[in-house]
């Protein structure tokens, strides 16, 4: 059985061999969960947000598009709730330094044995002497286990030497441990904001920070914190964590310049930012990444009918462009899951390597940022309906503040999510009849960074002539093509499944005879001679057709 870690390494190499993905600043040794999508990732990456665009917007008359900036007034994130409600909880083991979400740690109760769990033997031994070093004890070693410990009371553990009954040195512990190591040796907890910070204006707050510090000595660790946070705040800016709130922000400029009437949307996809304490699974959870949301704005009331409406739009959307729609599916939220903004929520779920995980949150959002932005502002942010009875008055005419049902889509995870799906290994014979594995990625055709590749078979007798030709015809067609000379034409099928293209055409040495080339399926291998001149009719159908 190939593992969760066999296909990721298989796709996470390919995608770099073939110039999907790279990490970012490589050669200055990379920047963590830092990504860069090179010439076959930015085609892919803009395929699928150009699929979701078509389908959002271009294909829908109650959506509108919007591309706000990505630095947004401060304002927008107090009354959003990121502010003050964006920060996580976050702690550090004192021994392994991991550092973790305090509320999502694994909790331990009275009578727990608390088994500091390493590695290995080796670490098992270092970790055993920190422990001595730092809180005079010496725990058990039992291969890569450290043994001695037990949660005695609510938020105290005991030390246990030897299997005596009563314990011989007690420490606090915060009712959780660590959650790869299981330590209970753990730093208090620090509020950690996941928005980047930066500051807007020419001048530096430091030269105003280090006046305030020389003019403060007397006042103590909390208080000169406060003041310097007063200064930073006044030019403090922050990167998008979401493209939602500019669109509720927008809400009115939209909605009458372009005269919509709810229900309707507005569509925006682009960078967010979050300084993510765990990224993890390759551009699964990255710090910079694409998002593409819409709002949809509807009367209260029919908040219901909308989420479901677009939680069956959404999943249809994901498997149209599958070769196994059965891997994505979705998922109610549980009470206790559901935002603070949200009163219903469901969650499109792929099953990845390691498991079914979010690939699109579709939220029922309720009225509470339309409500919040005004509150913060001060302008109105409601839909006045003529035709609608008031239900409190029994009056024509309904003016309320909308409902909001939102498709929140990572383009960076969805990238991510069609890879694993394309990826495949056939056993194919070569040419001189042996095994071979074939890798081919079954992109959709929409999806595929390339559509078509010409190939002359060998690079002189007016072949390279002819294919660049048919080059360019393709390029007055709006095809995105490859020529590729480079290596035997084996190879050169090869690197084109590799990297998803659905058709080859190979120009040979007949075609200036017939005026015919070899037209290469992907998926079936399958070759057929077709006329020069209708190629590009004949690529435009089949590409067609595949949708
Ligand atoms: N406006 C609502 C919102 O942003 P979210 O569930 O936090 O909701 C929506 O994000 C989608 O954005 C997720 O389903 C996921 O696909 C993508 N996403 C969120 N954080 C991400 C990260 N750190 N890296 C990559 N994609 C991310």
């Amino acid at each position: 059985m190939i593992t969760e870690k066999k296909i990721m390494d298989k796709i996470i190499s390919l995608a770099k061999q073939r110039g999907f993905i790279f990490q970012s600043s490589e050669i200055y040794g990379g920047l963590k969960s830092a990504y860069d999508y090179g010439p076959l990732g930015v085609e892919l990456k803009r395929n699928i947000m150009n699929e979701w665009w078509r389908a959002m917007v271009h294909e829908r008359e109650d959506v509108t598009g919007l591309d706000a900036s990505i630095i947004m007034h401060p304002k927008v994130w107090e009354a959003s709730g990121h502010l003050a409600g964006f920060s996580d909880p976050l702690v550090d083991c004192l021994i392994s330094k991991e550092r973790f979400r305090a509320d999502k740690a694994p909790m331990r109760t009275i009578g727990d044995l608390i088994n500091i769990t390493c590695i290995d033997k080796g670490q098992a031994k270092d970790y055993q002497n920190i422990i001595e070093k730092r809180f005079n004890i010496t725990l058990k070693r039992n291969g890569k286990i450290l043994e001695g410990l037990k949660v005695i009371e609510k938020n105290k553990i005991g030390f246990f030497e030897n299997h005596e009954t009563e314990a011989s040195k007690k420490f606090d512990f915060p009712g959780y441990v660590s959650p790869t190591f299981n330590s209970p040796f753990l730093s208090e907890e620090k509020q950690f904001n996941l928005m980047f910070r930066s500051q807007i204006g020419a001048v530096d707050a430091l030269g105003d920070i280090a006046n305030f510090v020389n003019d403060n000595k007397h006042l103590d660790k909390d208080e000169m914190k406060q003041g310097i946070e007063r200064i930073v705040k006044d030019s403090a800016v922050y990167l998008r964590p979401e493209t939602a709130q500019a669109m509720f922000v927008q809400f009115l400029n939209c909605q009458q310049t372009m005269s919509m009437k709810i229900p309707f949307g507005i569509a925006q996809m682009g960078k967010s930012f979050r300084n993510e304490i765990t990224t993890e699974h390759y551009i699964f959870r990255s710090c910079e990444f694409e998002q593409m949301e819409m709002e949809f704005f509807v009367e209260p009331g029919s908040q219901k009918k909308w989420l479901d409406y677009w939680r069956d739009k959404r999943l249809e959307w994901w498997k149209s462009f599958s070769n196994y729609p059965d891997n994505f599916i979705y998922r109610a939220h549980e009470k206790d899951e559901l935002a603070h903004y949200a009163d219903a929520c469901y969650d499109i779920e792929y099953k990845y390597p390691w498991g079914f995980d979010e690939l699109e949150g579709v939220a029922s959002r309720t009225d509470y940022d339309l409500k919040k932005h005004a509150e913060y502002s001060g302008v109105k942010l409601s839909y006045f309906d003529q035709q609608k009875e008031n239900p409190e008055t029994g009056k024509m005419g309904w003016r309320y503040t909308p409902y909001v049902i939102e498709p929140a889509a990572g383009a960076t995870r969805g990238l991510l999510v069609y890879l694993i799906d394309a990826y495949h290994e056939e056993s194919v014979k070569d040419a001189k009849g042996n095994d071979t594995t074939r890798v081919v990625m079954k992109l959709h055709p929409r999806l595929a960074p390339f559509k078509v590749a010409v190939l002359p078979l060998i690079k002189k007798d007016g072949l390279p002539e002819i294919a660049r030709n048919l080059v360019n015809n393709f390029m007055k067609a709006g095809i995105n093509v490859r020529y590729d000379e480079q290596h035997a034409i084996g190879k050169r099928y090869r690197r084109h499944d590799e990297v998803g293209t659905p058709y080859c055409l190979t120009v040979d040495g007949e075609s200036k005879e017939d005026n015919c080339v070899t037209i290469r399926d992907r998926d079936t291998m399958k070759q057929e001679r077709i006329p020069i001149n209708d190629a590009v009719k004949i690529v435009k159908k089949r590409l067609t057709k595949s949708t």
